[in-house]
């Protein structure tokens, strides 16, 4: 049994009367089930919450506990290029990958693909054009067809370093930003991001497949960075989710986090991962939490009670949000991490033979707490940030109308410091072309960064303007913009004018 911290929740409670009793060799007679009936596996605890826990895995690693545990399979290396695309675009060597689809299949399991277009591991691909891009796309995606629930059509377009700007290197030497303006969206531009999707869709849809096409990436998970900054990356990310979902293209219907998450001060686990995990949600995309290992590091060598707190804050950052559909840990124990000095996953031991870490515990008492589950269970873990707050926060009453055509209506998350306003732009009985929200902050409050919107100021008196996709609202129906500050958000009044 997992021991907590602090004064034990009621759950906890129950479970150690009914430890004491079986120790003392006492029977005991329950009439009534407890009230809460907690799942013994991870695959339970997130299905009841609504969403997957998955693994990543090879052949050699399909022991009992991977179905047992578990109701998603991504192939850890076995569908990437290097094992089997041929240099024309063509598949070879798919008989591991056939393993794992089969087994996941057998087992109730949904598969992930990882991955089709990638600047690593790419093997007889390196360097190949957007043509035989697309061949190996078409080929791989209709192999295994409707088989496969989510595939990473493209995994890590963006540079290092929260630099915010794409991959140079092939196959992003293939994107062509002819006006320089720093995009690849403009009638002139190419973007392998786009010409990857496209071809992936026009296969999904001409096969009628089920398939959910996604994007994949690291440190992309906050909306900030370790000291505070802006998460560059995460931004250029969304811009992209945003062009390629909210224009006249549906192009991507899933986004990979990837959260390997370290003490890299662009891998940190920040207060702000539900606020990023939710924008991106709020783009109406799947958002997925794709290869989860958390560092020791990020808990001074421990790995009980404080890397099981990091994993409760990652579980709790994704149940909160709906459109977090599932959670995909990247390998069964340490010791066979591809990252094992870390000490990331939920498990010791190894080759069969599994132990469960404190780390599993918190997770598995996580998911049993479900979507609408608190903090208040489990007084050793500092979830606030990830909690809703907007109820106690003075900004929703002072929201006004606007006086010609809109209303905004705003609701925040704030955590010490910091906050996240998302603004909810409403037309009235008429339709509008564009609008105006003029948001008046409070002395010490500052924006660092913002969605969705044209921004003019950081403090004081801020107008957000629509961008070209959103300024048109037919009558009654809203669109929404957001953005982050430091400071509080409480007092704040905001205004809509249509334009
Ligand atoms: C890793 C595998 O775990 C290793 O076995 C392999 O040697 C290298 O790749 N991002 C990804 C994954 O998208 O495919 C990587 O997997 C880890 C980082």
């Amino acid at each position: 049994m997992h021991t907590t911290s602090g004064r034990p929740g009621r759950r906890q409670a129950l479970a150690a009367l009914a430890v004491a009793a079986l120790a003392a060799g006492g029977t005991v007679a329950v009439s009534n089930p407890p009230a809460i009936a907690a799942e013994s596996t991870l695959r339970a605890a997130a299905a009841k919450a609504g969403l997957f826990f998955g693994v990543a895995a090879s052949p050699g690693r399909l022991g009992p506990i991977v179905a047992q545990e578990f109701s998603q399979l991504t192939p850890e290396n076995d569908m990437k290029p290097d094992s089997i695309a041929t240099s024309s675009g063509g598949l070879r060597n798919t008989g591991n990958a056939d393993t794992l689809v089969n087994h996941a299949q057998s087992n109730g399991m949904l598969v992930r693909g990882h991955t089709l277009v990638w600047h690593s591991q790419a093997g007889q691909l390196q360097g190949a054009s957007q043509a035989t891009l697309n061949t190996f796309i078409g080929n791989a995606i209709t192999r295994w067809g409707s088989r496969i629930a989510y595939w990473d059509v493209v995994n890590e377009a963006f540079d290092d370093n929260n630099t915010g700007r794409r991959r140079t290197q092939w196959p992003h030497s293939l994107s062509r930003d002819a006006n320089g303006d720093g995009d690849y969206v403009d009638s002139g531009d190419t973007d392998v991001i786009r010409e990857s999707f496209r071809r992936a869709k026009e296969v999904v849809r001409q096969n009628n497949l089920s398939t959910k096409l996604c994007i994949n990436d690291y440190d992309v998970e906050g909306l900030t960075v370790g000291g505070g900054g802006r998460n560059n990356k995460a931004q250029a990310l969304y811009d992209v989710v945003r062009a390629y979902t909210q224009g006249s293209e549906k192009l991507i219907d899933c986004v990979g986090f990837q959260s390997h998450f370290n003490d890299n001060p662009n891998s940190v686990i920040t207060a702000d991962l539900q606020a990023n995990i939710q924008r991106f949600a709020d783009l109406g995309v799947e958002v997925h939490l794709t290869e989860v290992d958390i560092d020791d590091d990020l808990s001074g060598n421990d790995i009980g009670q404080g890397q099981a707190d990091n994993y409760r804050k990652v579980v709790r950052a994704c149940l909160n949000v709906a459109g977090c559909t599932g959670i995909t840990v990247w390998g069964i124990a340490d010791s066979e991490s591809w990252r094992s000095s870390e000490r990331g996953l939920l498990f010791t031991g190894g080759n069969g033979d599994y132990q469960k870490k404190a780390a599993y515990h918190a997770v598995l008492d996580e998911l049993n707490k479900g979507r609408s589950g608190s903090s208040s269970g489990s007084p050793s873990v500092p979830v606030s940030p990830s909690i809703p707050v907007s109820p106690s926060v003075p900004v929703s009453p002072s929201t006004s109308t606007g006086t010609a055509g809109c209303t905004a209506t705003v609701s925040v998350d704030s955590w010490t410091g910091g906050f996240v306003a998302t603004v909810r732009v409403t037309a009235g009985s008429s339709a509008i072309t564009g609008w105006r929200v003029t948001a008046a902050l409070p002395a010490g409050a500052g924006v660092t960064g913002s969605w969705n919107t044209e921004r003019s100021g950081t403090s004081g008196t801020v107008q957000f303007a629509n961008v070209g996709y959103n300024g048109r609202i037919a009558a009654g129906q809203a669109t929404e913009f957001g953005f982050q500050g430091t400071g509080t958000a409480a007092g704040a009044t905001f205004a809509c004018a249509a334009a």
